[in-house]
């Protein structure tokens, strides 16, 4: 890579403008900040996705390149929101993407993780959609909070080291093939998740 080059995360970005956009315009197409009801699908959707991804943050590859991982974990979060409307979560009976103690790709791993960290940039709006309902980083919205560091600076310290490793070519393809297939599960999950009783896990 030469100096003229957009960073990786900025790659990303620009790589994912489009699926991101649909995304946005499809999960508020479901209005899931109408009612506590259409946002429990919300969280549903969260909770696979996040379940998908939770062994990454505990996974030895990456927790050896970014040493706060274990914390920016947002499943459990996911799970406690649910639990505090009351709400079932949906069925985790389907095997995760990532599974604790597997051998990952590392290239495949950071494009995921871009996904799922970037998404808390975002929750910063959706956050504020949440207190209409009365919910909170404290109560229903705890997957929404913004670190104490504050979302800016908890993004900079993960893109500084997402940008950092030196990669082949084939490696780099990995990366945008690992947000791209994040970004399409989430996409299903929210297909498929709305209107329904919650998110149906096709995987
Ligand atoms: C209705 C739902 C969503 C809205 C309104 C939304 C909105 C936003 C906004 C405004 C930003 C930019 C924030 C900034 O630059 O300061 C952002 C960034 C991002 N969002 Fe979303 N988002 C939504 C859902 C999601 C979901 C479900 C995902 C993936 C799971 C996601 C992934 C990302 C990523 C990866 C970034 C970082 C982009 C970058 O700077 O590289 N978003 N989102």
């Amino acid at each position: 890579m030469t100096e003229a080059e957009p960073s990786r995360a900025r790659r990303l970005k620009a790589a994912s403008h489009g699926v991101h956009e649909g995304l946005d315009n499809a999960i508020m197409a479901a209005k899931p900040f109408s009612s506590r009801e259409t946002y429990v699908e919300f969280l549903r959707i969260q909770q696979l996705f996040h379940r998908d991804i939770a062994a990454l943050y505990e996974a030895p590859e990456l927790t050896a390149l970014f040493p706060d991982l274990a914390e920016r974990r947002r499943y459990d979060q996911v799970r406690a929101d649910l639990a505090d409307l009351g709400a079932d979560p949906a069925d985790e009976t389907a095997r995760p993407r990532f599974v604790a103690g597997q051998a990952l790709d590392l290239p495949t791993a950071l494009g995921w993780l871009y996904v799922a960290e970037g998404s808390n940039l975002g929750a910063a709006f959706l956050i504020k959609a949440a207190a209409a309902l009365g919910l909170s980083d404290e109560f229903g919205a705890r997957h929404l909070a913004a670190s104490p560091e504050g979302r800016a600076n908890q993004w900079r310290s993960f893109t500084a080291v997402l940008d950092a490793p030196e990669m082949t070519d084939d490696e780099e393809a990995r990366v945008m093939d690992g947000a791209s297939a994040a970004f399409t599960r989430v996409r299903g999950l929210v297909d498929a998740g709305f209107g329904q009783g919650g998110a149906a896990d096709a995987a």
